[in-house]
């Protein structure tokens, strides 16, 4: 009888839902010890000097036009005119992305960097994917997709990113990423 007054106060002041509540806090701080790059801020800093990336393209390459068009909508950054890109990928990953292969190791990071010119003269805007661990997001490939800010101060999208997946998905045959500018390269020769 004891039990059940205690029960019954308890569900009358609220204590499950602040029971919960803590579940949601130990879950997410959980979450956050197994991957520190979970928070913007350990994220922004993992690539601020970009130690351990390989530039893939050798020179910038001019964007895909639908591509362009496409970041507008997500990023409210305009980008009328071509624009040229570089990719890097962390050092795990180089192999898989000059192979082709279908997997990548997790924890690959793949970053696009975007130009006014072809020059280099200024960065625009990154738009990053990194490989999280099975199950994160299956049907698309458990990429996480990000867009960070010239200075790499703000994340201005990230995580399932819905708009980005769907373009993406036209590639899984080559785990997801579009390798376009590394055909360009090869057929340059
Ligand atoms: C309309 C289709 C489309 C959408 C939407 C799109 N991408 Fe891409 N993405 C491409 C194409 C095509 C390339 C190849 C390079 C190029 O032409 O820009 C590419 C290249 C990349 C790369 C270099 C790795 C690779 O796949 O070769 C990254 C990283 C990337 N995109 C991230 C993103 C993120 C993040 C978003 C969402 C904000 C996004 N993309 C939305 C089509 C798209």
């Amino acid at each position: 009888m004891r039990n059940l007054i205690v029960m019954v106060a308890m569900v009358v002041c609220g204590v499950p839902v602040s029971v919960a509540n803590a579940q949601g806090i130990v879950k997410a701080h959980e979450e956050h010890r197994k991957d520190p790059l979970l928070s913007n801020r350990n994220f922004l800093a993992s690539l601020e000097k970009m130690d351990g990336f390989v530039r893939v393209t050798e020179k910038p390459f001019l964007m895909h036009a639908p591509t362009a068009t496409q970041c507008v909508v997500n990023t409210h950054v305009d980008i009328h005119g071509d624009r040229f890109c570089d990719i890097y990928i962390s050092k795990g990953g180089e192999t898989a992305i000059l192979a082709g292969a279908a997997e990548y190791p997790v924890g690959t990071i793949v970053i696009k960097i975007k130009y006014p010119d072809e020059e280099r003269s200024k960065i625009e805007l990154y738009t990053v994917m990194r490989k999280m661990p099975k199950g994160y997001w299956p049907e698309h490939g458990d990429w996480e997709f990000s867009v960070i800010d010239s200075e790499k101060k703000h994340v201005l999208a990230r995580g399932r990113v819905e708009s980005c997946a769907n373009c993406h998905d036209a590639y899984a045959a080559s785990g997801y990423l579009t390798r376009t500018y590394l055909r360009e390269q090869v057929n340059d020769e």
